[in-house]
């Protein structure tokens, strides 16, 4: 990766550690009701927002009147905790976290990595912790709305460049002041498109032009790669893009976020991400899912490959027919109508015929690519989806369309 990409975020923790402002995660571990371990010190925990008790509970709760006298048992339910109870820079950073993400860190092939709520949160907090409003981003135009609402949080100048579109994109960044910190943006699989970015390319040109690397895996993390680490990785970028950012709203099937990179990037995180600083840790229990559901991703790589079988199956029904799936290369398969009122009125013929997908229109599409968004899963059955094809054929064909 860069160096010099990222000095800056070395000044500014050495500014924040002379200021005496410098934030680091201590870790807390929840022991019986009311108490807790905090960097291995035993501790009256007073400054919980669990006002109930119900996110920390310990077996030794019980009501006033019949309480007993706590004997500081650590027991499995007080350990496990179901809420975070506050900011992990307050004392929600339950000891999971930080296994979770050496882990996860380690899986991805990266220093170190972050847990966010979720990978909204992720994205409005990091872009504008990377960049503010002297600085650049490039982001292809058809970037996920979550990437769009960091930049213009960041109030960075935002340069958008034509789908996929390299010389654009180069012709930008050559055309930007070297003093100017600059931010390469881009979703790995775009998610109204099904399309697969660039990302050698794109780190080719970010270290010509002296750029930072953002890349958001949340449609190909768990996809792609032996073990489902993403794009980034199975394309052996993980050294080299300086932020990898993914939920496991998809494919993990559960909720939350991450965001992968080296040592330094994390520590600058904790202290300037403020999606990450002023908000409640995920539930701890969470993050246990998230463990499991990971494992499974890791180990049942038949998932990976049949969904990519079935994905190329109903594709090349659609094309026979000469349905308009556009440039789709993955698990999601647009079919292109263009005008907003007859894509809707697909969707109610498809709803009809009993299949459930969504019309999606501008401003999530370009002008004039209305479409109807197809997402495939490794569980449905081969049957199933060719039935689907062949309904979705008719009920184009009874509009005129295909
Ligand atoms: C590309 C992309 N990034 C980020 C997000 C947001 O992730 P989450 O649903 O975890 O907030 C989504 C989800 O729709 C997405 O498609």
């Amino acid at each position: 990766m860069s160096r010099a990409a990222l000095e800056w975020m070395q000044k500014e923790l050495a500014s924040y550690e002379e200021q005496g402002r410098l934030r680091t995660l201590a870790e807390c571990e929840p022991l019986e009701t009311g108490w807790l371990r905090r960097n291995g010190v035993r501790m009256l925990n007073l400054a919980s927002n669990d006002y109930l008790s119900l996110g920390s509970e310990g077996d030794d709760l019980h009501e006033p009147e019949q309480s007993a006298a706590s004997d500081g048992r650590e027991t499995e339910r007080a350990r496990r905790s179901t809420g975070s109870t506050a900011s992990r820079l307050i004392v929600g950073n339950h000891p999971e976290y930080t296994a979770f993400e050496e882990e996860f860190a380690a899986y991805k092939g990266t220093e170190s990595c972050l847990l966010f709520g979720s990978g909204y949160l992720a994205n409005v907090g990091v872009i504008p912790a990377l960049v503010g409003r002297h600085d650049v981003v490039f982001g292809d135009r058809l970037n996920h709305a979550s990437l769009v609402d960091g930049i213009v949080l960041s109030r960075a100048e935002h340069k958008r460049y034509r789908h996929r579109d390299l010389d654009q994109l180069e012709t930008m960044l050559r055309s930007t002041p070297a003093g100017r910190k600059k931010l390469i943006v881009t979703d790995s699989i775009f998610s109204m498109d099904g399309t697969v970015a660039p990302l050698c390319e794109l780190v080719w040109l970010k270290d010509r032009y002296g750029a930072m690397l953002m890349v958001d895996e949340a449609h190909s993390g768990g996809l792609y790669g032996k073990e489902g680490q993403g794009l980034v990785h199975a394309l052996g970028l993980s050294g080299q893009v300086e932020v990898q950012m993914g939920t496991f709203s998809k494919a993990y099937g559960v909720y939350g976020a991450y965001v992968a990179g080296e040592h330094l990037l994390k520590s600058y995180l904790v202290n300037a991400a403020r999606s990450f600083i002023y908000t409640t840790a995920l539930p701890p229990d969470l993050v246990a899912t998230i463990r499991r559901q990971w494992r499974r991703v890791r180990q049942e790589s038949w998932r990976r490959r049949v969904l990519q079988e079935k994905a190329a199956m109903f594709r090349s029904i659609l094309r026979q027919h000469g349905l308009d799936t556009g440039q789709s290369e993955c698990h999601i398969v647009p079919v292109i109508i263009g005008g907003n009122e007859e894509t809707l009125r697909m969707a109610e013929r498809l709803q009809l015929a009993g299949i459930a997908a969504v019309a999606i229109r501008p401003p999530s599409v370009p002008e004039g690519t209305a479409r109807i968004r197809f997402t495939i899963m490794a569980g449905h059955r081969d049957e199933d989806l060719r039935w689907a094809a062949n309904q979705i054929v008719k009920c184009r064909e009874q509009a005129g369309g295909a």
